[in-house]
């Protein structure tokens, strides 16, 4: 399915031996598969193909600039939520035409910096921000596109933390009041109110929440057009799931298959902003076995990495694959042991998994927590002034280090 497989019981990226890159530049380390993070791309421009969208990474998902760059020179745009994401794009070369800009906390400067570059979209989540970027275009002399983002109030089946689309939380607009704004758009003179963007939630495995949301929305833009306002752009957002454990997502194709009908009657040009589906699967965080101890109770095994290198775990207790980077075969299934993977924080939330099996475990051993590219290192963090870890990147048998570790200075660097 994706890029990393056992030869000869090792774990491989691509046709590196992980054990090698764990050698080479020590551990926490974060692996990148380049092969699957561009083929993930290519699958959702290849499924959509029809209408030819444009389909802008998620940089939340992981802004590295060497994964952004490799998705930016295969042709994708990128989809920011704050000036320092603004500031990573213009570092990949991306041309600011095909960046669009989200997010319910806009700052004037930050508002002010990406009308300057001219990105492409802002996704507007309320009045007064649209009132705040219709003030500075104005000062600018710039006119600005702006897409309104509505809350289409749907329920996605996912975690409580990453649903958006209903109400009662904070992101998008509802109809009524995104009418209002339609209706009354020659007020905003300094914008171009000309598109609509939705973002229901993330990790959604089916594509029915989402076709629920675009009717609503289809209908919505054909009492507009009915209305004589033209909708040029529809942004339908990311949050395409993907496999952790045993979900069965739909596939790129099957998504395009199911939305394709209702985005055909809409006219207008799509975008699309998938981060999860993109970069998930194209990395693996690799942790290094310090202690096996055995309590009364459980056994842990306690890693060299913590939540401060991948908080998934601990902040929304979902599950991470962890696979051994040496798999190893038993002739007696005492062999086969059940551990808690622990970090080193000093938080009982600091867990990679919970009751694994692993067979003859014990220290120096290796282990691959799977699914960590998106919202792996780009959540990481200093917590317990822990140095972030290296990033590296695999292209078939070589290896790029895109991010080094961080050292005890860096720890300090900013501090006065
Ligand atoms: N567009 C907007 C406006 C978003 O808010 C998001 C994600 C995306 C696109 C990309 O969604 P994706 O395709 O990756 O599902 N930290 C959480 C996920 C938070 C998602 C936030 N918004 C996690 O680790 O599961």
């Amino acid at each position: 399915m994706h890029d990393f497989n056992y030869r000869h019981n090792n774990l491989y990226c691509e046709s590196v031996n992980i054990e090698e890159l764990a050698r080479k530049y020590g551990t926490p380390l974060y692996v990148y598969s380049r092969n699957t993070l561009i083929s993930h791309y290519r699958k959702i421009k290849e499924a959509f193909s029809p209408i030819n969208p444009l389909v802008c990474f998620s940089m939340k998902a992981n802004s590295n600039l060497a994964i952004c760059k490799a998705l930016v020179k295969e042709g994708a745009g990128l989809d920011i939520v704050s000036g320092g994401e603004l500031y990573r794009a213009f570092k990949t070369g991306v041309s600011y035409r095909k960046i669009v800009y989200a997010g319910v906390g806009k700052t004037e400067k930050e508002i002010e910096i990406a009308i300057k570059r001219h990105i492409f979209f802002f996704n507007v989540e309320s009045i007064p921000e649209l009132e705040l970027i219709n003030k500075v275009a104005g000062r600018l002399g710039i006119r600005q596109k702006v897409a309104i983002r509505i809350n289409p109030d749907i329920k996605a089946r996912t975690h409580k933390y990453i649903t958006t689309g209903h109400g009662g939380n904070k992101f998008g607009i509802d109809f009524e009041t995104a009418k209002k704004i339609f209706l009354g758009k020659s007020r905003y003179k300094n914008l171009n109110i000309s598109g609509i963007h939705m973002h229901i939630g993330s990790q959604i495995v089916d594509a029915e929440p989402f076709i629920r949301a675009m009717k609503r929305i289809a209908g919505f833009i054909r009492d507009l057009q009915r209305r004589r306002v033209a909708i040029r752009w529809l942004n339908i957002g990311g949050g395409l799931g993907i496999i952790y454990s045993k979900e069965r997502p739909q596939t790129a194709k099957e998504y395009a298959k199911a939305v394709l009908p209702v985005l055909k009657k809409v006219n207008a040009n799509i975008i699309l902003e998938p981060g999860r589906f993109i970069a998930g699967n194209a990395g693996a965080l690799i942790t290094r076995v310090q202690y096996i101890k055995e309590t009364p109770s459980k056994n842990f095994a306690i890693v060299d990495a913590g939540m401060n290198d991948l908080i998934r775990p601990s902040l929304y207790g979902v599950y991470h694959e962890i696979l051994p980077v040496k798999s190893r075969s038993y002739s007696n299934s005492k062999e086969i042991r059940v551990f808690d993977v622990v970090g080193p924080i000093c938080e009982s939330g600091d867990f990679l998994g919970k009751g694994r099996k692993f067979i003859s475990l014990k220290e120096g051993d290796l282990l691959s927590v799977m699914g960590a590219g998106a919202y792996g290192f780009s959540m990481s963090s200093n917590y317990n002034s822990r140095p972030r870890a290296a990033e590296v990147m695999v292209e078939g048998s070589k290896t790029k280090l895109i991010r080094r570790r961080e050292t005890h200075e860096d720890l300090i660097r900013t501090e006065i």
